[in-house]
Formats: structure tokens, C-alpha cells, sequence
């Protein structure tokens, strides 16, 4: 399978036009590598199917959010979509101003809600009727009055993973459309609080473009009947969720998806408000590893039928490498596939398990599957890292988390983030 923005030259690993071997070896491994160009390319791409639509992008900081990949997302004019006080403090930090972040999440805590509302944050994104009036009491208490926009589950299936999916009734997402009508006229009558917007998000790694019409034209049926109550609204934040291609699935372009939600939405004068975290940073990003040991090697170097063949309870080889689940958890939470290449560039007749160092059996990145044919001192490369990566990597293990680097666009290779050191893991304890 040919991955965009690897080539292999004179046998060694290139990403982004950067060498693999000099990345480890200036910055060590596990190392989470993204790049600039990467980033902007996919903002342009949704961007320009915007057209004269009045519409924008609020990156979703969950995916990554590295103070210098905010400062490009920033510095490109977008916004963020936030679901933490910690994601705030972040977005501020990196420059973004108050009046271009919305907040998500179905348990803000009053302590976060107040920290936004004082902030003057676009708006919150209402998840519940208790959650309606705690906004409203603070916001009084405050002397203040809190943007919200109501999230409608509009209960449609995303077709993805289902710890992912969050658009169906059985989800704990969003208030669901049977309800959106009489929350507008509590929130209208509620002091301290403006409703300006509704929004959905049903999930996320989405390849069928057709979930996103059916929320979109769900969603404008409520703006109209939300209007036609008397409650005016600006804006519909339609969340994220679009699909990255990791493996042989067809993600559908940035274009085409945007494209599909303008046309089912219509309603000009609605500002429309995409909240993409994947689509932006999925595929910007690699995590770098360096291969330690092969075990039950003498399976190691056979075809995939005959590896099949002879998988009996010895026949395995497991490719053991520095990164672990710790680093990037994806493939044991949710059983995600990442692409996996080597440097050297190895013929593809390798066959098992790659894994990591750490002592659960769920410590790894591919089972079962046809690799290159590792050695001992080779580079791991996961490919489509950029999201949920180093987001999601803990210390388990009192394993130390890995350095992030930024490729920037003229080639520049730069620490974003140190690796971590011993004293970090025991730092308030
Ligand atoms: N907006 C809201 C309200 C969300 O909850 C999310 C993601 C997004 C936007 C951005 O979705 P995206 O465009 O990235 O699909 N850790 C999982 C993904 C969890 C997504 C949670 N919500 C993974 O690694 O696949």
C-alpha cells in the first residue's frame, strides 16, 4: 500500500522530505514527528470548498494540542473547539482570542464554566437541562451573560467504532431533538443566558459522507422549528468527525465532505461552524520507534501463507520495539490499525505482532499482520499519528512520554516538546 509523504531514498526513510534515521538519531525515539506544511494543507482543503458560504473552522484541540500546532492553527485564522478547562488555558496560551473558542463536553464543571464565561469565550455548547441552569446560575452570579448553543443527539449512526460514536440516543452525547425545542424556550427564559447557535457532533473517523446528511438536514429542521418559537439563532456547529485514510478505507475528501454539508444544510444566513481535529493533524503525524528485540524469530522471515500455516501456539514472532501503549493507545483501546514502515527499507516478508515494552498483552501496534521484515536496531515508523497520539499517551509504566518535533514548513526540523525526564514522574508527588 503507497502512503502519502513517504519515500524510500537509497533504501533509507523519508517523511515530509525528512530523513527518519536523522530524526532518531538528533532526537531520539519514541518520537512524535508532525509537520507544518501537513497541517496547513488540510485547513486550505476544507477552506476551500467554504466558497462565499459564511463558514469556519474551530479546530478540535483535543487531537493534538501542542502549544506550537495550536500557534499554526492559530496563526491561520481559525478557532478552537474545546472540552477542558486545560484545553482553554492551552488555546490561551497559543494566542487564540476568547471570541473564537467554543466549548463542548457533556460534564463542565462549575469551575470550568466560570473560567469560560469570565474569558467571554464564543460560546458553550449545552449538553443538558442541568447543565442549562448551573451555566445560567454562574453566569448570574457572575454578572454576566453565557453565549450557548445547544447539542442536539440527533440520533443517526456514524457507522464507526463505537467507543467513537456519539450521535445515537444510546450515546451520552448531546440533548436529544425530540427535546431541542422546549430546552431553547427554557434557555430564552433563563437569566444570564443568550442562545445564539445549535450544533451536532455524531463522531468521529467517518467515511460515509451520507451520516453527515442525515444530521444536517435533522438539524436544520430544528433551527427552523427553533425559529419558529421565537429563538433566533446565528450559527450551527456541525462538530467534526471526517474520516482519515490509515489503512485501504476511501476517506472522503475535506472538499467533498464540506461540500455535502453546505448542500443539505442550506440556510444561508447561518453561519456554518466545522469542528475537524482528525482531518487536520491524522495524517501530519508520525510516531518514530526503534525496534529492540525479535522474539520466535526463526517465524519471523516467511510469507504470510506460510506464516499462516504454521501459527500453532509457538509459531509467533513478536517484533518487540521501544514505543509502547503508553505512547500511542489507539491500537489497544480501539483496535486501530497504523500503517507501520521501517529504515531500512525491508522487504515485506516479516510476519507477526509488533508490541511494545509495556506488561499488558494489549500493549500493541499491529497483530497478526505482514511487516517489514524487522531487525534488531531498525526504525518503526507508525504512520498517521498526528491525532490522538501523544494526546492520549500517558506514564504508565512510569514510562517517560516522548519529544515532539514540528517540521516546519521551510524544512526546519524543531522541539516542540521535550521528552520527558525521570523528574517529570514524580513532579507534586
Ligand atoms: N467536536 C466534538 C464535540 C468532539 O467530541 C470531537 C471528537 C470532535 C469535534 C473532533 O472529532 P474528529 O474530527 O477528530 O473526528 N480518541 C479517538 C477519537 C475521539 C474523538 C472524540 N471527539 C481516536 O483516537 O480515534
Amino acid at each position: 500500500m503507497k502512503i502519502e509523504s513517504f519515500a524510500y531514498k537509497n533504501g533509507n526513510l523519508e517523511w515530509q522530505g525528512a530523513s527518519i534515521r536523522q530524526l532518531a538519531a538528533e532526537f531520539g525515539t519514541p518520537l512524535y514527528v508532525y509537520s507544518e506544511a501537513a497541517i496547513l494543507d488540510r485547513i486550505a482543503r476544507l477552506r476551500s470548498a467554504f466558497d462565499s458560504r459564511k463558514a469556519g473552522v474551530y479546530y478540535s484541540v483535543k487531537a493534538n494540542s501542542n502549544l506550537s500546532v495550536l500557534r499554526i492553527i492559530s496563526g491561520s485564522g481559525c478557532g478552537a473547539d474545546i472540552v477542558s478547562g486545560g484545553e482553554l488555558f492551552r488555546c490561551l496560551k497559543a494566542g487564540l482570542t476568547p471570541d473564537k473558542i467554543v466549548f463542548s463536553g457533556v460534564g463542565k464543571s462549575a469551575d470550568e464554566i466560570r473560567y469560560a464565561i469570565t474569558t467571554g469565550i464564543l460560546f458553550l455548547s449545552v449538553e443538558s437541562r442541568a447543565e442549562l441552569e448551573a451555566i445560567s446560575k454562574i453566569a448570574q452570579e457572575l454578572g454576566k451573560t453565557a453565549r450557548i448553543s445547544v447539542r442536539v443527539n440527533p440520533d443517526v449512526d456514524p457507522k464507526t467504532h463505537p467507543y467513537i460514536s456519539t450521535g445515537l440516543k444510546e450515546n451520552k452525547f448531546g440533548i436529544s431533538h425530540k427535546e431541542v425545542v422546549s430546552i431553547y424556550k427554557l434557555a430564552a427564559s433563563l437569566p444570564g443566558i443568550e442562545p445564539t447557535g445549535l450544533g451536532f457532533h455524531i463522531g468521529s473517523q467517518i467515511t460515509e459522507l451520507s451520516a453527515f446528511k442525515e444530521a444536517g438536514q435533522i438539524a436544520v429542521k430544528l433551527v427552523n422549528e427553533v425559529r419558529a418559537a421565537g429563538v433566533q439563532l446565528h450559527h450551527l456547529d456541525v462538530g467534526g468527525g471526517l474520516g482519515i485514510r490509515y489503512a485501504e478505507e476511501q476517506a472522503p475528501a475535506p472538499e467533498e465532505y464540506v461540500k455535502q454539508i453546505i448542500d443539505s444544510v442550506g440556510l444561508p444566513e447561518l453561519e456554518l461552524m466545522f469542528d475537524p481535529g482528525r482531518s487536520i493533524v491524522g495524517n501530519a503525524g508520525i510516531l518514530i520507534a526503534r525496534m529492540l528485540y525479535l522474539k520466535g524469530a526463526e517465524h519471523a522471515d516467511k510469507s504470510v501463507e506460510k506464516a499462516n500455516d504454521s501459527r500453532t501456539e509457538s509459531g509467533k514472532t513478536f517484533f518487540i520495539c521501544d514505543a509502547g501503549m503508553n505512547d500511542l493507545i489507539r491500537p489497544s483501546l480501539y483496535e486501530a490499525y497504523h500503517h507501520v514502515l521501517s529504515d531500512p527499507e525491508r522487504p515485506l516478508s516479516g510476519f507477526g505482532d509488533l508490541v511494545g515494552p509495556v506488561c499488558e498483552s494489549g500493549d500493541f501496534f499491529a497483530k497478526d499482520r505482514s511487516l517489514p521484515a524487522f531487525q534488531a536496531g531498525d526504525l518503526v515508523v507508525l504512520a498517521s499519528a498526528g491525532a490522538y497520539g501523544f494526546t492520549m499517551a500517558s506514564n504508565y509504566n512510569s514510562r517517560p512520554r516522548p519529544a515532539e518535533v514540528l517540521i516546519r514548513s521551510n524544512g526546519q526540523a524543531e522541539v516542540i516538546r521535550k521528552r520527558e525526564i525521570f523528574e517529570d514522574l514524580i513532579r507534586g508527588e
